[in-house]
């Protein structure tokens, strides 16, 4: 079964941005969308994500059309089954890097990962302010709160682009590990070919339309 299909999706603001497009992902499977800069990648994400409804086609998670769920199911989707990485975090800045992990963690019903912590080098500064973190920090430590909710599938917006390149390293491996040891799948905007070429599958959105790599 796929954990992700969606089909017809057409979506536009004051411009068409994307009509009839569809996708999925299986379990273990990485997939990468680049494209020039306006032409609806987080656009994209965020319908596949839940949180835009397209104007047109169906979003199915985990064999469900999204949009025929409960509200309640559709929160215990958000809450337990995805992981959404922005490009820009939000992390609650008055608490501590520990009490934006709980916040999580909790909510999820899962506990704080050590290895996880280890692998991002963040296990030093679980007791400062998140506001007090530098912004490399502050990402990690976001992209570390989506992995510890043991996610299922992890929508990710140009997660790294403001981590320099080691740093991108390590945290790329750590979440293309955790997709592998998880059976979990990943969706990826980037705008480093590279980074795009390491996915199961690579697409560009352009002309309306994803074309393979
Ligand atoms: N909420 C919104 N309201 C109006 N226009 C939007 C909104 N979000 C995005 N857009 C427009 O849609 C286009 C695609 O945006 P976006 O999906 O962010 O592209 P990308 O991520 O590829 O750079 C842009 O022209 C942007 O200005
Ligand atoms: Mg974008």
């Amino acid at each position: 079964m796929a954990l992700l299909q969606a089909g017809g999706l057409g979506h536009s603001f004051d411009c068409p941005l994307f009509s009839a497009l569809a996708l999925e992902v299986g379990e273990g499977e990485t997939l990468s969308i680049v494209g020039v800069s306006g032409s609806g990648k987080s656009t994209l994400l965020h319908i596949l994500a839940t949180l835009l409804r397209p104007k047109e086609g169906d979003v199915y998670l985990f064999g469900k059309n999204i949009y025929s769920l409960s509200g309640d199911s559709l929160l215990a989707i958000r809450r337990n089954k995805i992981g959404i990485i922005f490009q820009s975090h939000y992390l609650f800045r008055g608490f501590s890097a520990t009490e934006n992990l709980q916040v999580a963690t909790l909510l999820a019903g899962e506990t704080i990962d050590e290895s996880i912590l280890r692998s991002f080098k963040i296990e030093h500064l679980l007791h400062s302010s998140a506001s007090k973190l530098s912004g490399g920090e502050q990402q990690r430590l976001s992209i570390a709160r989506v992995l510890m909710k043991k996610p299922k599938i992890i929508f990710a917006d140009e997660p790294t682009g403001n981590l320099d390149q080691e740093t991108s390293a390590n945290v790329m491996n750590a979440i293309f590990d955790y997709v592998e040891r998880m059976r979990a799948a990943l969706v990826l905007v980037t705008h480093d070919m590279g980074l795009a070429h390491r996915c199961s599958r690579s697409f560009t959105l352009a002309n309306q339309t994803l074309t393979r790599n």
